[in-house]
């Protein structure tokens, strides 16, 4: 399929305010000369802006990693993923057309697109609402057929059902994600047949379905606002850090890796392993750091279920209990350097304290309520 830049294109682009600080918080991820690897990202959330990739757009990333127009072309034009048209502006729904969606009646899907939003794929409908496109394999086959729209899934789709969720999405509605045939996820139909211990642990939807069902909106464009700027791998910058501002670049000083999984092990080797990385004079400070006073078990009622902070399964709780934490009111009083060390304690988990926000979850739960995470979840 040829792809190129849509004929009419706008005078301008500019990410809101928001994208724009987020986009340059992840060209933080990334070492000194190496800022074009923020690519994809950000076109990324370009497009996630605007529905789809403007020509100012591509360039406007370019010139934010000092690229070649030429390069940012290269990436745009070639991923699919892309779109380089315009699209609805309430949802382009992509129908997975390979064999087990084609089999399953892909086709009949794609005729639903072609009378309720246009006979060619790529056309955005009269009302400008939708748009549609045939797609490759989208790794839900056991559920087929079924179509992504925004950023959700849908599921063991008949045409019937597909006509009524562009109705529902039309109506300004928000379909419920998901199997459409009232299965849970890819189980068999007549029920589960092995790994029958874990049909327990269920919230009311599948994961990700319930994800989509509590932010209440599937095809919402997105503006930043969302969820706070979060940079765990340079935890020194939070939401209320102005990157644009910072006069030191706060990406990870030379060979201290962004977390550890490292960025890159040749670039930034850790020094030792579960202890502070080192840094260098003049480079990014470790954080100060004292170990939490601990204790040597529970305390008489039991430990508190650790596995209600999201962020904490059963090994990390288990980790926990090893260091001598095994209570709400431990984490939600530890001070800011108590938080450094265990985030740096915590062999395969580092700095996970600061990325979920345990003390506010852990403050919550002391007091006896209870979060959204721990609403939801059953363990
Ligand atoms: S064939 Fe449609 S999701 Fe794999």
């Amino acid at each position: 399929m040829l792809r190129r830049l849509y004929h009419d294109q706008p005078a301008n682009f500019a990410f809101t305010p928001e994208n724009r600080e987020w986009a340059e918080a992840q060209i933080t991820k990334y070492p000194a000369g190496r800022q074009a690897s923020a690519i994809i990202p950000l076109l990324w959330r370009a497009q996630e802006q605007e529905g789809w990739l403007s020509r100012p757009a591509i360039e406007h990333v370019a010139d934010m990693l000092g690229l070649a127009y030429m390069r940012a072309l290269e990436v745009a034009t070639f991923y699919f993923m892309f779109q380089l048209q315009p699209v609805g502006s309430v949802a382009n729904i992509q129908v997975c057309g390979t064999t087990s969606c084609m089999i399953c009646g892909a086709e009949d899907l794609m005729a639903v697109c072609k009378d309720k939003i246009a006979k060619r794929p790529h056309e955005v409908s009269a009302d400008g609402k939708f748009s549609w496109e045939e797609v490759e394999c989208l790794g839900a086959c056991a559920n087929a057929p079924m179509a992504q729209i925004g950023k959700d899934y849908y599921e063991d789709l008949t045409a019937e059902r597909l006509g009524e969720i562009i109705d529902e999405l039309a109506a300004g509605k928000v379909p419920t994600p998901g199997p459409q045939n009232g299965r849970y996820a890819s189980e068999p139909m007549s029920g589960l047949t092995s790994l029958m211990e874990y049909d327990s642990g269920h919230t009311k939807h599948n994961a990700s379905v319930q994800i989509a069902t509590d932010l209440g909106d599937t095809v919402k464009r997105i503006d930043g606002t969302e969820v706070p700027l979060r940079t765990p791998w340079n935890p020194e910058t939070d939401v209320n850090v102005d990157v644009r501002s910072t006069p030191k670049s706060p990406r990870p000083a030379k060979g201290v890796p962004i977390d550890e999984t490292g960025i890159d092990e040749r670039e930034a080797p850790a020094k030792g392993t579960g202890h502070p990385p080192a840094t260098e004079p003049g480079e990014a400070a470790e954080r100060p750091q004292k170990k939490p006073q601990s204790l040597s078990g529970p305390r008489g009622g039991g430990a508190d279920d650790l596995k209600k902070i999201k962020g904490v399964g059963p090994k990390l709780e288990q980790l926990l209990q090893s260091l001598g934490f095994y209570h709400f009111d431990q984490i939600a009083g530890w001070t800011e350097e108590e938080v450094a060390w265990v985030d740096e304690n915590l062999e395969g988990f580092r700095g996970r304290v600061t990325r979920d926000d345990w003390q506010a979850q852990a403050k919550v739960l002391a007091s006896g309520g209870e979060t959204d995470f721990s609403k939801r979840a059953k363990y």
